[in-house]
């Protein structure tokens, strides 16, 4: 079975907005949630697809979602997320697990709420990658050199750009695996690891990479707002 995890549990702190998580913040003529959502409706490979929000927003979503995507609204869960993105997607595991009879080979696509740009491809390759290898992280190849510097005042090392890559979503793994591997780490862990693919790369687990794209932007400033609206009207 294959089921989505829509995370949409953040406050968008960065986006400057307390009363309104960015997720919820309109793109053209719908929230940004629902652009993402639909992609994943309209992908038709789902058991079930889960959204994620702040506990006080999960009748607000189930609005948007009537108002919006109608015709989507009975495939589509909402429930509470959790204080950090891995809380938010073991609540996802937990659901899918208790309602929805996931087994050992079920796979979970989580994916940021705030991507609405990715495409089918990407989802498509996403669940191929998670069958084959247990485990999958969407990336492109670095186009900035990093440069690290373990004091923020002077450069520690340059890597080679050729092997650095940038993260972005869905990350899609066999969901019997990463609810082990998230229950595995130590709070200590668990405080530092907002990514679930480094959890599993910090227990020594395969992870495969897919080719994302460019356009599959994170909205995270207001100026990403804008170029998602321009990318909207091109
Ligand atoms: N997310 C989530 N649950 C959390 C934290 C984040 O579901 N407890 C989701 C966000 O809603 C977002 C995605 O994870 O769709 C990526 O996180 P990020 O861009 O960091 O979102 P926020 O945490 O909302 O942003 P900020 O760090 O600016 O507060």
């Amino acid at each position: 079975m294959q089921f989505a995890a829509i995370l949409a549990g953040g406050s968008g702190v960065r986006m400057g907005n307390p009363n309104k998580p960015k997720q919820f913040f309109y793109l053209g003529d719908k929230p940004i949630l629902v652009h993402t959502l639909e992609k994943f409706c309209a992908a038709g490979c789902f058991d079930g697809i889960l959204v994620l929000t702040p506990a006080t927003w999960i009748q607000q979503t189930k609005d948007i979602i009537a108002k919006h995507c109608s015709q989507y609204a009975d495939q589509v869960a909402v429930i509470a997320g959790g204080a950090e993105r891995n809380d938010t997607i073991m609540n996802a595991i937990r659901y899918f697990e208790d309602e929805c009879q996931a087994d050992d080979a079920s796979i979970i696509v989580t994916h940021d709420a705030v991507r609405p740009f990715v495409s089918l491809r990407i989802i498509e390759d996403n669940i191929a990658a998670a069958l084959a290898h247990g485990a999958c992280d969407t990336v492109v190849p670095a186009t900035d050199t990093i440069v690290e510097s373990l004091d923020g005042e002077l450069i520690s090392s340059i890597p080679n750009r050729s092997v650095l890559y940038q993260g972005q979503t869905p990350q899609s793994f066999n969901m019997r695996e990463l609810r082990e591997t998230l229950e595995s780490l130590t709070p200590e862990e668990s405080a530092i690891l907002t990514d679930a693919c480094k959890a599993f790369v910090l227990r020594g687990k395969k992870v495969a990479l897919v080719r994302g794209d460019v356009s599959n932007i994170k909205i995270t400033y207001p100026q990403d707002l804008r170029v998602a609206e321009a990318m909207l009207e091109a």
